[in-house]
């Protein structure tokens, strides 16, 4: 529910204006043709005051679709990407269901003792507080995270919890006790403050426990062992405290410890989480991704530790984020570093020091390499690999053109590298698909590898004459290339131009080609969906091809979606470079598409027309053809002439 919000629900189907502080469009389920459809942003609701209808997402969701419960969930789910396991309950599965439960009602029992020890015994404020103060923590920061203390007694959590009727069965599977060989009982966690972890719901899933005495033989921290709810791959500190921040403010910071999460918290910035001692896992970062595409790492001090730590981040890009990093002065920690400045100056400290991720490795291991011609040849490569991750093309060769300055090495050289190693990676996933399937070569459109990044082919390119067929043919590719390209970037946005009424994009290109027959098998496979999806009152997205499961048809889509305009649009913001910018001419643009390719169509047509009548021997029936080419031409000349009064070139 958190992660399907209402506006973006809403907004796939209905075409939404702010007013005030909600959001007004026309109901989608009676019709009208003044707004009185309204959409609470905060309360996450939508309310139509005409016919009386509203719900959440889901059941909006179930209302327009005319889905179950389920099935609405399911939509939603795959909306957004996550993964519904589904599983008929057995009897036994049904047991450990209620088993789950226990685990987490004996973990909640634990963070509550633990609270209590640490705010009310002489013990837990003697120790355990007096630290936390000590530290400079803030008595509201210790009490929104629960930490707590747990007292140096062999067995006093254990204790409490079987008098309070707890099953000591639970608590074993928890990790919270431990019985030793002889039989005995005792608490895994003793005299250490204690930091609760929360899963994604809020409930107390594991611990991690911070000792307070300085003997090196004693671990800096004992944490929770992996159990049937505690899955440390999965889990970050902090983030359900932090996920709606993350969320609104569109980052999140990523920190290390537990102390870090508390100390930025502290400094009034609540977008942040911690690994948690382990390093990062593909999952954490599917986690952040459902709440944001930006992460920013904290890193701590010193040079060696960052050095080692920046390969790892390649994972990060792989998934698609953007990644920036903070790093501190003089080996502090952000934690360090906070108590240190205060909270003010270490927001503004976060604010001032973002580096995006690509450049500052590229600084760092230009710094390391010196003019060791050698070193530096290595670095190139490494940093290319790293930009190789990023799966959006249009920003990999943005991070190309700016490494190419850094690295003062032509842009072009980069780009062969980069290509390089982008059809190695995909020609490996290509053999290994290649291998999985055995009917792979059964497929006549089969296209090898991706192509590679570069300028696109002039889609413009409509020089051919109608009786030359091979350049009539490659241009009407990429005529419809061209529909395509217009429909994952500008699918989704408004038509609002003079005479016709709001609608998508998507749905405008549609209704004017619905008499057109695409040639190219693969823009037919997309266009077709595309207009069997609209039939049935949704709009695919543009991510839908990119991340589809047919191979060529995602190649194509990322092709598509690395247009020159695509990227001179990103010039223009990033660098205040001015260059053509289609978005401003979007109506030029769209009905360019759309009539460049009818004229192609048309001009086919002729030249089909043109050789029927060269070879047709009876004179009555060549007159025929002959009329119906004049029609015809009257009808290319007419788009020829639209095409001339809108077409800003
Ligand atoms: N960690 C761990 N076991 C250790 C050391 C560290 O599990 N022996 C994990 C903890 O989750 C810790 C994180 O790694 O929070 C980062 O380690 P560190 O920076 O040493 O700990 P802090 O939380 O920063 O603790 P403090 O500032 O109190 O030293
Ligand atoms: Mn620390």
């Amino acid at each position: 529910m958190d992660t399907a919000r209402i506006e973006e629900v809403v907004g796939d189907f209905v075409h939404l204006k702010k007013r005030g502080t909600s959001l007004i469009g026309n109901c989608p389920f009676h019709g009208e043709k003044t707004p009185s459809f309204h959409v609470s942003v905060t309360k996450g609701i939508y309310k139509c005051f005409g016919c009386g209808k509203g719900g959440d997402s889901v059941r909006f969701i179930m209302d327009h679709e005319k889905y179950s419960y389920p099935e609405a969930l399911k939509f939603l789910a795959n909306k957004y990407n996550i993964e519904v396991e589904e599983t008929e309950l057995s009897p036994q599965d049904a047991e450990a269901q209620s088993a789950k439960e226990s685990l987490y009602i004996v973990s909640q029992y634990a963070s509550a003792f633990f609270v209590k020890q640490l705010w009310e015994t002489d013990e837990g404020k003697g120790i355990g507080l007096s630290y936390f103060k000590e530290r400079g923590f803030r008595e509201d920061i210790l009490k929104k995270f629960e930490v707590g203390y747990s007292p140096d007694v062999w067995d006093a959590m254990t204790q409490s919890a079987v008098n309070a009727g707890h099953n000591l069965e639970f608590l074993e599977a928890t990790g919270l006790s431990i019985k030793n060989e002889k039989g005995k009982i005792y608490d895994r966690f003793r005299g250490r403050v204690m930091f609760p972890i929360h899963g994604f719901t809020g409930r107390v899933i594991g611990f991690g426990g911070r000792t307070l005495k300085t003997d090196k033989n004693v671990p800096k921290y004992v944490n929770s062992p992996e159990s049937e709810i505690y899955h440390k791959s999965n889990v970050l500190y902090g983030l359900f405290h932090a996920k709606k921040a993350i969320r609104d403010l569109d980052n999140c910071y990523l920190a290390e410890g537990y102390a870090d999460v508390l100390s930025v918290h502290q400094a009034g910035i609540e977008n942040v989480v911690a690994s948690s001692g382990t390093s990062l896992t593909v999952e954490q970062i599917k986690l952040i991704g459902r709440f944001t595409q930006n992460v920013t790492i904290l890193f701590d001090g010193d040079a060696a530790g960052i050095k080692a730590s920046l390969r790892g981040l390649d994972m990060i890009l792989e998934e698609g984020l953007n990644v920036k990093i903070v790093s501190f002065p003089d080996g502090h920690d952000p934690d360090s570093y906070m108590h240190h400045v205060g909270a003010g100056a270490f927001k503004t400290y976060l604010e001032q020091n973002r580096k995006d991720f690509i450049l500052y490795k590229a600084n760092v291991l230009l710094k390391d390499a010196g003019d060791d011609p050698i070193k530096r040849a290595g670095i190139i490569r490494d940093i290319v690999e790293s930009i190789a991750k990023i799966p959006d093309p249009i920003k990999a060769s943005v991070f190309i053109r700016e490494c190419s300055s850094l690295l003062e090495i032509e842009e072009r050289i980069l780009l062969t590298e980069l290509n390089k190693m982008r059809s190695a990676k995909s020609k490996k996933t290509f053999e290994s698909n290649q291998r999985a399937n055995n009917n792979a070569n059964n497929n006549p459109y089969s296209s090898g590898p991706p192509e590679p990044l570069g300028p696109p082919d002039n889609l413009w390119d409509d020089q051919a004459g109608p009786g030359d067929l091979q350049t009539q043919t490659s241009a009407e590719d990429h005529q419809e290339k061209e529909i395509v390209r217009l429909l994952l970037a500008y699918g989704h946005e408004f038509v609002n131009w003079d005479n016709i009424d709001d609608m998508y994009i998507g749905s405008f290109i549609m209704q004017n080609l619905a008499d057109v027959d695409f040639e190219n098998p693969l823009c037919k496979k997309i266009v077709d969906y595309y207009k069997s999806e609209i039939d049935n009152g949704r709009l695919p997205t543009a991510n839908h091809f990119i991340k589809n499961e047919d191979r060529e048809i995602a190649d194509l889509a990322i092709t598509l979606s690395t247009s020159e305009y695509a990227l001179s649009e990103n010039w223009l913001n990033k660098h205040q470079i001015y260059v053509k910018d289609e978005s401003m001419h979007l109506k030029a643009t769209i009905l360019g598409g759309i009539f460049h390719l009818k004229k192609h169509k048309v001009d086919k047509i002729l030249s089909n027309l043109l050789k029927e009548i060269k070879e047709e021997k009876d004179a009555d029936n060549q007159i025929i053809l002959m009329q119906r080419y004049g029609v015809i031409k009257g009808v290319e000349r007419e788009i020829s002439r639209f095409l001339g009064s809108v077409v800003v070139k």
